[in-house]
């Protein structure tokens, strides 16, 4: 590692625009790593590599970032290793979830995000309330369903040799899907991302707010909906539940459908976006996929590997020392995944793309008690996908021609990128 590698990430002595940094976290340890934590659009195929340099071993195994991440008003140390990371989401002892993700509070609201807001033991009541949803047997009703989606949506653009991937693709289908296992209105579409957009990736605290404001008044409407006219949909098994014979509080309703709105709307379409910008990229790993289907599920797995989009961040429960630094109860560790899915500790060759890689235990879906509930929805959905792609355009596609292939190694990820294929006879 050079050292000019680690000068990317100089201390940070006046983040004016960061909360107060603690009095007791070392100012040789307040580092901008910014670009490690996937934030800094770049234009590289492998774009994850920029994290690379944080787990060299003359970096910090340990650093403080100052900056607010993920809709939080405060800073977090850092973690970069795989072996640490897995302790942040496997320590329940140490690392809590409370206040994770919390953006309703920016419209002054109460209510906990659930199931990701909770410890145990109440955390694993909801999971098991919601968990018969979204089992690999769930998913296996669910699939002619999402199948129709993605067929019809393919068919569309099929002949015309072109698609934006990412804007008319990838932003769209995983959303229908969504809609259609909730029981939103297609109608609701355009309204739901401008939301999602203002609250996840708008910078103004008022925008946020104010598209907080706006779907959590839609969400109460539909939940009232919902219980004058039940129906077979996941909104309405939510908005009607109860849990050991004890009909779920008004808070809970909201808590589940508000966070599963918020997990669940753009974390597929960042990954479509990727995914495809990667296979257009490199042809050859389209034409493996293509002649062996067989691939695709580890295929999968190794596309969510390489593209981590979301670094979590817990709170910490009690004082402890690690490597060597005081943390404080109180404080908030972030894991950089950007990083951890790349730990060579971990993953041979881990900037080798291999889609038939074994024992592939990423951190994409997040580990421990929080892993991700739509974890096998998101599989079967990029699955199917990739699939059906395969069967009805089975020409070889590449980026267009001109168009900038720059990505946010994060959620905010790429928001156009279109391709192009000839039509073979
Ligand atoms: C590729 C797509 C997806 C990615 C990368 C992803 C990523 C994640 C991550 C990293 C977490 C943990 C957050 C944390 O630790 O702070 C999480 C939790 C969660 N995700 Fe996903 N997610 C995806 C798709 C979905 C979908 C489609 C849904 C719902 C329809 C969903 C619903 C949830 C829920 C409810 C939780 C909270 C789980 C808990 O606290 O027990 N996710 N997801």
């Amino acid at each position: 590692m050079l050292k000019a590698d680690l000068a990317q990430f100089p201390v940070v002595t006046d983040a004016k625009d960061a909360p107060p940094v603690p009095d007791h976290v070392p100012p040789e340890l307040v580092l901008d790593t910014r670009i490690a934590a996937g934030i800094v659009a770049n234009d590289l195929a492998e774009p994850y590599t920029v994290a690379d340099a944080v787990r060299d071993p003359e970096f910090p195994r340990i650093h403080y970032y100052p900056w607010p991440i993920s809709g939080n008003r405060h800073g977090a140390w850092v973690v970069t290793r795989y072996e640490d990371i897995r302790r942040v989401y496997e320590d329940n002892d140490l690392f809590s979830t409370e206040g994770v993700a919390q953006f309703q509070m920016l419209a002054g609201e109460t209510f906990p995000s659930i199931p990701l807001g909770i410890d145990l033991p109440d955390h694993g009541r909801y999971r098991k309330f919601l968990n018969p949803w979204f089992t690999p047997v769930a998913m296996n009703e669910r699939e002619p369903r999402i199948r129709e989606i993605i067929g019809g949506m393919i068919d569309e653009f099929a002949d015309k040799g072109e698609v934006d991937i990412a804007y008319d693709f990838g932003r769209v289908f995983p959303v229908r899907v969504f809609l259609d296992l909730m029981g939103f209105p297609m109608s609701m579409f355009e309204q739901f991302l401008e939301w999602e957009w203002g609250i996840l990736h708008d910078p103004s605290i008022e925008t946020k707010a104010e598209a907080v404001r706006g779907i959590l008044a839609y969400l109460r409407g539909f939940i009232a909906e919902k219980q004058e006219n039940p129906d077979d949909t996941l909104g309405s098994y939510i908005a009607n539940g109860s849990i050991d014979g004890k009909p779920l509080t008004a808070d809970e309703v909201i808590g589940m459908t508000w966070f599963l709105w918020l997990g669940g709307l753009d974390t597929v379409a960042s990954t479509v976006s990727q995914m495809f910008r990667r296979l257009a990229m490199f042809p050859e790993l389209q034409a493996q996929i293509r002649s062996d289907k067989s691939l695709i599920n580890s295929a999968v797995e190794e596309f969510l590997r390489t593209q981590p989009l979301v670094n979590s961040g817990r709170k910490v429960k009690h004082d402890f020392e690690w490597h060597g630094v005081k943390i404080k109860a109180g404080d908030w560790v972030t894991v950089y995944n950007t990083s951890g899915n790349f730990d060579e500790a971990q993953f041979a060759c881990p900037h080798q793309f291999d889609p038939a890689r074994p024992n592939n235990r990423h951190f994409t879906l997040a580990g421990g008690l929080h892993l991700c509930l739509g974890a096998h929805l998101a599989r079967r959905e990029l699955r199917v996908l990739l699939d059906e792609w395969f069967t009805r355009i089975p020409h070889e596609f590449r980026i267009k021609e001109g168009t900038d292939t720059t990505v946010v190694p994060s959620l905010l990820s790429i928001r156009n990128l279109p391709i192009v294929w000839e039509q073979k006879a």
